[in-house]
């Protein structure tokens, strides 16, 4: 029979210090043996948004203490660790190379072979941290650097549909937060104001709508925000009426797309029904937006599947998981990836982004 693996993950691409340990389960699922989060929002609030300099010195402050506290969670001594997975990217480089460091310094310590993790791979990955999922399924990826659907073929194979030309989704919502002045971090906060507010109130711009295929945009709908909130002058309940428009706005905006990316995923893998539709990443904790992604799921026979909460944002235990899922496809022993602030899943879909797209 087969070892269970155990495997430590590091992550600290953003501003999340995380390490967690993870055991590979009887069914090919996962037993998150500890999951420990260590967030900077303290540190960030005063800048409104991520400063990469103060993030990195943080994960350099803590990261010591957040792998000896995953590993004293979990029960399993440093010599138990079969294998080492952090995030290689993409992300800031400056704290990236952090965790990479320490992991790879771990692995070679302890004679263990270290796997570098993309951190999208992470989230793709991330519901089978607890419940087995077949391959394919179609993914929305929403988190505050990246927007995109997906096919998951399996570990490693991924076909791209579309992505956000320009902005991500919770980079709206942060930036949308900052000029309503509605706190940092931005998405739970807007979607907390939002709640108190007027969703059609305002009619806000849905960029690209109607062509692009799936590609996302959401550029336009910050500039229609900003220009709104210079009308606001302090007024509390226009603000909250800003917060659920815009709110609506981009849950309109996915559902459309949606229905785009789960026609071309039908096209193209003749599959029609029991198909999973998963949504993760840190925007898929939206309460509002899950509940309008699980009408469209039903509408075109997908079965819509959200990590619990704690997987949604930044972890470790998605990092662990896949590097355990990477290494079982394919053994390696990465000591000499460097930090890729740019690390698309799948490397041939074009670059969607700068001066001269053609849409
Ligand atoms: O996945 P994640 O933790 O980090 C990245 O990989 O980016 O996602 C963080 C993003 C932030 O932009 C944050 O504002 C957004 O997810 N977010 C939300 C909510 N919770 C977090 N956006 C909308 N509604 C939420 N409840
Ligand atoms: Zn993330």
């Amino acid at each position: 029979m087969k070892k269970k693996l155990k495997f430590l993950g590091i992550e600290t691409s953003c501003d999340e210090t995380a390490a967690s340990v993870v055991q590979e389960n009887e069914e090919g699922t996962a037993k998150v043996l500890s999951s420990i989060v260590s967030s900077q929002i303290k540190e960030h609030e005063k800048f409104g948004g991520v400063v990469p300099e103060v993030a990195a010195r943080s994960h350099v402050e803590n990261i010591d203490f957040i792998i000896n506290k995953a590993l004293k969670e979990s029960e399993v001594s440093i010599s138990e660790i079969d294998g080492v997975a952090a995030t290689a990217g993409p992300g800031l480089i400056v704290c990236l190379t952090v965790g990479l460091n320490i992991g790879k310094t771990i692995a070679s310590f302890l004679k263990k072979p270290f796997v570098a993790v993309n951190h999208l791979e992470g989230h793709a990955l991330s519901p089978g941290l607890e419940n087995k999922i077949d391959f394919p399924y179609l993914l929305l990826l929403i988190s505050g650097g990246h927007s995109q659907y997906l096919i998951v073929k399996n570990v490693d194979e991924y076909k791209q549909l579309g992505t956000t030309i320009d902005d991500a989704v919770g980079e709206a919502f942060d930036k949308t937060s900052k000029m309503l002045d509605l706190g940092y971090p931005g998405g739970p906060n807007v979607e907390k104001f939002a709640k108190k507010g007027d969703k059609k109130f305002y009619k806000l711009p849905q960029p690209i709508i109607n062509k692009a295929g799936c590609n996302l945009s959401f550029a336009g709908l910050k500039t229609a925000v900003l220009r709104e909130t210079k009308n606001i002058n302090g007024n509390d309940k226009l603000r909250y009426n800003l917060a659920a428009s815009f709110q609506e706005t981009i849950i309109k905006i996915l559902e459309k797309k949606t229905l785009v990316a789960m026609d071309q995923f039908k096209k193209i893998t003749n599959l029609e029904k029991g198909v999973k539709f998963v949504i993760a990443g840190g925007v898929a904790a939206n309460q509002s937006i899950r509940k309008n992604l699980i009408e469209v799921s039903k509408k075109m026979n997908f079965t819509p599947v959200f990590p619990d909460q704690k997987f949604c944002g930044d972890n470790a235990a998605m990092i662990a998981w896949a590097g355990i899922q990477r290494f079982n496809k394919k053994p390696v022993n990465d000591l000499n990836v460097q930090a890729r602030s740019r690390w698309p899943l799948d490397e041939t879909a074009p670059f969607m982004k700068g001066p001269g797209l053609k849409l």
